[in-house]
C-alpha cells in the first residue's frame, strides 16, 4: 500500500514535454544556492572592475537574471545569441556569436552560460571574444557536465556539476519547451 502510494506520488511529479518525460532534479532552493556560489565568486574577483556580463540566449536568460541581482561589481549587462543544439543531442553545427552590442575592447568580459556540456560552444565563443581585444574573458555557468566535456578550457565559475544527463527547466529547454520552469528536471527514459 505504502509503495503504491509513493509510486503514485512520483508519477504526479513527472512532466511531459513534447514526446519526452522528465522527473524532478534540482529544486528552486538548490538552484538559488548554486547561483549564489557563482555571484559570490564573481563579486570577489570583479570588485571595482565594472565587468561586461554577456548572457548567452536563450538558455541563460533566467540564470543571468537571477545572477545579476546580487552582483555588486557594477556590471554592464548585454546578451548574445548562439545556437548549437537540436533536441537532446548536439547537432555539431556551431553557429557564430551574434548580437554583440557592446564595445569589448579593454573591458573585462564574463560570458554567462546556462550549461557547459561538451564545451565546444564556449570554446568558439572564447575565441570570437578574444579577437575583440577585451582585457579578459571568463566563463560563468550554472551547470557543468564534466563527463561530457571535451573542450580546451573548463568554465571559470560553475554553480553545480551534474552527470551527463539531459536536463530542462530554469531557462533550459527541450525543443523550446520547459524554459519557464523554476526547477530543473532530468530526462526520464
Ligand atoms: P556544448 O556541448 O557546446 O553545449 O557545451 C552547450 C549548449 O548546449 C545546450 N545543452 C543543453 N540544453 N539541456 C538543455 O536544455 C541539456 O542537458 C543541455 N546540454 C547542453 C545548451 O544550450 C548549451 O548552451
Ligand atoms: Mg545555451
Amino acid at each position: 500500500m505504502k509503495i503504491v502510494h509513493l509510486w503514485l506520488k512520483f508519477q504526479v511529479l513527472i512532466i511531459q514535454l513534447g514526446d519526452k518525460k522528465f522527473r524532478p532534479y534540482l529544486s528552486a532552493e538548490e538552484i538559488a544556492w548554486a547561483v549564489s556560489r557563482v555571484s559570490e565568486a564573481l563579486n570577489e574577483k570583479y570588485n571595482g572592475k565594472q565587468p561586461i556580463v554577456l548572457g548567452v540566449l536563450n538558455g541563460a536568460f533566467m540564470f543571468c537574471s537571477d545572477l545579476v541581482k546580487t552582483l555588486t561589481c557594477g556590471p554592464e549587462i548585454h546578451f548574445v545569441k548562439v545556437s548549437s543544439y537540436e533536441g537532446t543531442a548536439s547537432s555539431g553545427n556551431l553557429s557564430r556569436l551574434i548580437g554583440i552590442s557592446a564595445e569589448l575592447k579593454d573591458r573585462h568580459v564574463i560570458l554567462v552560460e546556462d550549461i557547459v556540456d561538451t564545451g565546444l560552444t564556449v570554446d568558439v565563443l572564447r575565441k570570437e571574444l578574444a579577437a575583440m581585444g577585451p582585457a579578459s574573458v571568463e566563463v560563468a555557468t550554472l551547470l557543468f557536465k564534466p563527463d561530457a566535456f571535451r573542450g580546451s578550457q573548463k568554465p571559470d565559475y560553475t554553480g553545480l556539476e551534474i552527470p551527463n544527463d539531459f536536463v530542462v527547466g530554469y531557462g533550459l529547454d527541450y525543443n523550446n519547451l520547459g524554459r519557464e520552469l523554476p526547477e530543473l528536471y532530468v530526462i526520464n527514459d
